[in-house]
């Protein structure tokens, strides 16, 4: 090769070939490449350059490259990736209080915290808590139909949004605590609370998706892990014992039965599988109130205080896990992961104690009431 001068960069200017060495402060900013001869010729075509600035910025908001917390080590594959906007709710539907705090706190709840009273519903308070839990159902109907390869937790989280608003429904996560969205999606290793964002749904997936309504003065609470696409066969075990969990421990609620006894039959039957209940997340009591008395641990052994009465109305919810039952949160605050990174599945029903048992309130009223993933149940699981 002979002697040869680098060629000095050229400039970005279309149609023109002079040397350049002057860098554009926003494209600097958006690490884009440009440079250009003079400021003269910058200024006179900068309406055409600066659409470079609008495209590189769609695709940093559209990249799934989006590292919220650079140095935080995460327990498996999950990752966050950019929230939409705020969803709003016309002013038509009533709120709960928290909905325009600025912190999201509920001050009806906090008034009551601390106290282990269980409230005994009257006639038009089990109404109330029956149509909530009824519509709620209805939307999970709707977000589980929805579950596929390709898509977005935040369009399951528009779907929602969408169907609470269709039945004069407030979402109750939308600002419960700041939480940002309408719906928790809770998807692997995720054990509860994950945020809908742009993660499009991969095959394999195991899919928890928690809707709370309220509606009228009264919440309504259930959720259902779905399965995405061809899931393994250590996830079916894991998705099928967990609901197993749910339904043997619904089917001792009756007047006069321990709550703390709830948490010994879910961890008889998830630990003969060989699988965690996860200790943190518990059942609520659930009425005017999003979460109040009871506490219901999912654990053997715990110490919940109280004895079902008819009139009691609160969720079971277990999330049990296939490595550790230990969890922590992410940066977020709110999406609470297992410690291994393994995955976990959860099921939920809101119940109301009757004299003789209990009523299903958010029960599925199609296909003999069984969960989605058993819709495509396969004969190998
Ligand atoms: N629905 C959840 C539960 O079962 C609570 C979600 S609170 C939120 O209790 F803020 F994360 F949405
Ligand atoms: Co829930
Ligand atoms: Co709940």
């Amino acid at each position: 090769m002979g002697d040869q001068v680098t060629p000095s960069a050229i400039c970005s200017t279309e149609g023109c070939d002079k040397s350049a060495t002057l860098h554009c402060p926003h494209c600097l900013k958006l690490k884009i490449k440009s440079l250009f001869c003079s400021q003269e010729c910058f200024k006179s075509n900068y309406s055409q350059h600066k659409i470079v600035h609008s495209l590189q910025k769609t695709n940093l908001e559209n990249n799934d490259v989006y590292e919220p917390w650079p140095n935080y080590s995460f327990t498996g594959p999950i990752r966050p990736y950019r929230l939409t906007p705020k969803r709003e709710v016309p002013d038509h539907i009533m709120r709960p209080d928290y909905a325009d705090h600025p912190g999201g706190q509920s001050e009806c709840e906090e008034k009551t915290e601390g106290s282990t009273a269980i409230k005994i519903l009257d006639e038009e308070e089990k109404e109330g808590v029956k149509l909530a839990s009824k519509l709620a159902r209805e939307v999970l109907d709707e977000a589980a139909n929805a579950v596929a390869v390709g898509v977005t937790s935040d369009e399951i989280d528009r779907i929602v949004h969408e169907a609470c608003i269709d039945r004069e429904c407030y979402p109750s996560p939308l600002n419960y605590y700041n939480f940002p969205k309408s719906c928790c999606t809770s998807i692997n290793e995720v054990i509860c609370h994950g945020i809908p964002d742009m993660r499009p749904l991969q095959d394999g997936d195991i899919c928890n998706i928690d809707i709370t309504v309220y509606h009228k003065g009264f919440h309504g609470d259930l959720n259902e892990t779905l399965f995405v696409g061809n899931v393994d066969e250590k996830a079916k075990k894991l998705v099928k014992v967990t609901y197993e969990c749910l339904s043997k421990a619904i089917e001792i609620v009756k007047p006069g039965e321990k709550y703390r006894e709830i948490g010994n039959v879910i961890q008889k039957h998830a630990q003969s599988h060989g699988f965690a209940v996860v200790r943190r997340y518990c059942g609520h009591g659930i009425h005017r109130l999003f979460h109040t008395a009871p506490n219901v641990p999912h654990y053997a052994k715990n110490k919940a205080v109280g004895i079902m009465k008819a009139g009691h109305c609160f969720t079971i919810e277990p999330m049990i896990s296939e490595g550790t039952w230990r969890d922590i949160l992410w940066p977020d605050d709110w999406t609470a992961v297992t410690q291994d990174g393994k995955r976990s599945a959860q099921f939920e029903q809101t119940l109301l104690v009757t004299e003789s048992g209990c009523e299903i309130l958010t029960a599925r009223r199609s296909k003999g009431g069984q969960p989605y993933f058993m819709d495509n149940w396969k004969p190998e699981c």
